[in-house]
């Protein structure tokens, strides 16, 4: 039946011409009827969804809602919107999403595991496989992660150092040859990615395998877009992001069997992988009650190992890349806090800067830490985590956020609280020296908190304070300051607009 033949008009009582008008216009009407319909669905769906909360009175752009804002973030318009209100809401092709931007209401989403679960954009289920432990909901993801705590453990951060060492001497070598100031962006990308994959995957990757990944991981970060084409076209974004990641496995899968092997014949463990291996090993022969260990008496295959190193990687690729550049253009700015810091890395060695690192001299690197503490309180890199709502969640008394919403705790507002961090504008390393405050630490959101609470948290405190200390005792550092220094760039993470330039100079380390 077609859409006019309803209509009790007959073509004896109007010419070809009319009836041609007739037919355009019932097709115009039944288009703008539809239309009409789906905006008015879309408008009313948003204001029921909205409630109280902050956020535009209207759709002003219907079913888009700001979907172009979102392909290019501004920082500045994501603060505007943490400055709105508490909770406040936007609209995307009808996604509903509801972002909380105080302090308590992102802690209380966090550990909601009852309402909420990580929000995964289909394209990185995509890129890091259907089967990845990271897409686990509830227990299953719970005993997966205990199985997984133990690769970050003290005793086994202990084991990881050497190899960290090794490789933060050879980018210090390749820093201090620079004979003119660089764009450090790129510099910190690539430093970071072969401390992790060292870390990670120890000498069973090869120097070329590193140069591979570091060269394209940008193509994996840049397809990670909010909303994606349904299906990945050849040789689009998406494409290439897959096909690196899938490289990038394979690797992993060659190095999980080569660590096998070694732990198999009694190697001793020198990287994740090895740990990982060796505590599997363990678990197996001594077949002890404990409920951690119990979980890693099963073998993970080749393949489930290097899609989880491929999460470590991916979790930690560009945050870590991000403190990094904000760390040394802070410590560039301000010689009155390196001062402190070099005179801290003398002390905890004995003034024998030759010493090599331990896990004893990093914990006793109080200042150095508290620098890194108060970088990643200043300039956190994840800015918000978005999540998904599984069942009506009942957020305050007076806002129930809907079922199939996206709720995004945000952590910078946590982190710029004045409440919390008096004066949060500025960078203050002092103010965790008597941090045994509860508030200052409940509320210090930079990896999260809850059952996803960041994996390599520890592990990333270890690695910066230690790379600061020994980078700042060896050299001396120039910032080329621009008027983008100070302003932020936000590509997944955060970054200075400039890209920061610095000029890096070898130092005497036992100069005043
Ligand atoms: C400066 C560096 C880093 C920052 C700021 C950071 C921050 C975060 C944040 C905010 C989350 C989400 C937490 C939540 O939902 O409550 C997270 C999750 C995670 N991070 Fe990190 N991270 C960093 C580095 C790393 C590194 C180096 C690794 C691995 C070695 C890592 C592994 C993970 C994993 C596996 C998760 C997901 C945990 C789960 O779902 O159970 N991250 N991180």
């Amino acid at each position: 039946m077609s859409f006019n033949s309803t209509i009790p008009l007959t073509e004896s009582t109007l010419s070809g011409k009319a009836l041609d008008f007739y037919q355009d216009l019932s097709w115009l009407q039944l288009i703008a009827t539809i239309t009409v319909i789906v905006l008015s669905y879309d408008q009313i769906m948003y204001q029921i969804r909205k409630g109280s909360i902050a956020g535009p009175r209207f759709k002003v752009w219907p079913i888009i809602g700001p979907f172009l804002e979102s392909l290019d973030p501004k920082f500045e318009e994501y603060k505007s919107k943490w400055d709105s209100g508490p909770l406040s809401c936007v609209s995307i092709f009808h996604k509903f999403v509801v972002i909380a931007s105080e302090r308590d209401l992102a802690r209380k989403i966090l550990a909601s595991s009852k309402y909420v679960k990580p929000c995964v954009v289909d394209v990185a289920v995509k890129i890091l496989r259907p089967t990845n432990w990271v897409f686990l909901d509830g227990k299953a993801h719970t005993d997966y992660r205990r199985a997984l705590n133990g690769l970050f453990s003290q005793k086994a951060l202990e084991i990881y150092i050497p190899v960290q060492e090794k490789y933060m001497d050879l980018y210090l070598e390749k820093f201090i040859s620079f004979d003119s100031p660089q764009k450090f962006f790129p510099e910190f990308r690539e430093l970071l990615c072969a401390i992790s994959l060292r870390t990670f995957c120890g000498d069973y990757i090869t120097e070329e395998q590193i140069k591979l990944i570091a060269d394209n991981y940008f193509r994996i970060t840049a397809a990670l877009e909010l909303v994606n084409f349904p299906i990945i076209i050849p040789y689009s974004k998406t494409w290439y992001g897959k096909k690196i990641a899938d490289d990038t496995m394979k690797i992993f899968e060659a190095c999980a069997g080569m660590s096998k092997k070694f732990i198999e014949e009694g190697g001793k463990p020198a990287c994740v992988m090895d740990e990982w291996i060796h505590l599997m090993k363990d678990a197996r022969e001594k077949q002890t009650d404990d409920p951690d260990m119990k979980l890693l008496v099963r073998e993970f295959s080749n393949r489930e190992i290097s899609e989880a190193i491929f999460t470590f990687l991916f979790a930690s690729q560009d945050a870590s890349s991000s403190l990094a550049c904000w760390l040394f253009q802070i410590v560039a700015d301000r010689p009155d806090v390196a001062a402190k810091v070099r005179e801290e890395q003398l002390r905890v060695r004995n003034q024998d800067p030759s010493k090599k690192l331990s896990l004893e001299m990093i914990n006793e690197m109080t200042y150095t830490n508290n620098v890194v503490k108060e970088t990643l309180r200043y300039r956190p890199p994840v800015l918000m985590v978005p999540y998904v709502v599984k069942k009506n969640f009942p957020v305050t008394d007076t806002y129930t956020a809907p079922k199939g919403a996206m709720i995004i705790p945000t952590l910078y507002p946590a982190l710029h609280d004045p409440e919390v961090y008096p004066d949060p504008e500025s960078f203050k390393p002092e103010r965790w020296e008597n941090a045994t405050t509860q508030m200052l630490n409940r509320n210090w959101l930079v990896f999260g908190t809850g059952p996803h609470v960041c994996l390599g948290k520890n592990y990333v405190l270890m690695t910066f304070t230690s790379m600061l200390g020994k980078y700042l005792m060896n050299s001396e550092l120039t910032h080329h300051v621009t008027p983008l220094s100070e302003e932020i760039k936000v590509f997944a993470t955060i970054f200075p607009k400039d890209d920061l330039i610095l000029e890096w100079k070898k130092r005497d380390p036992l100069k005043n």
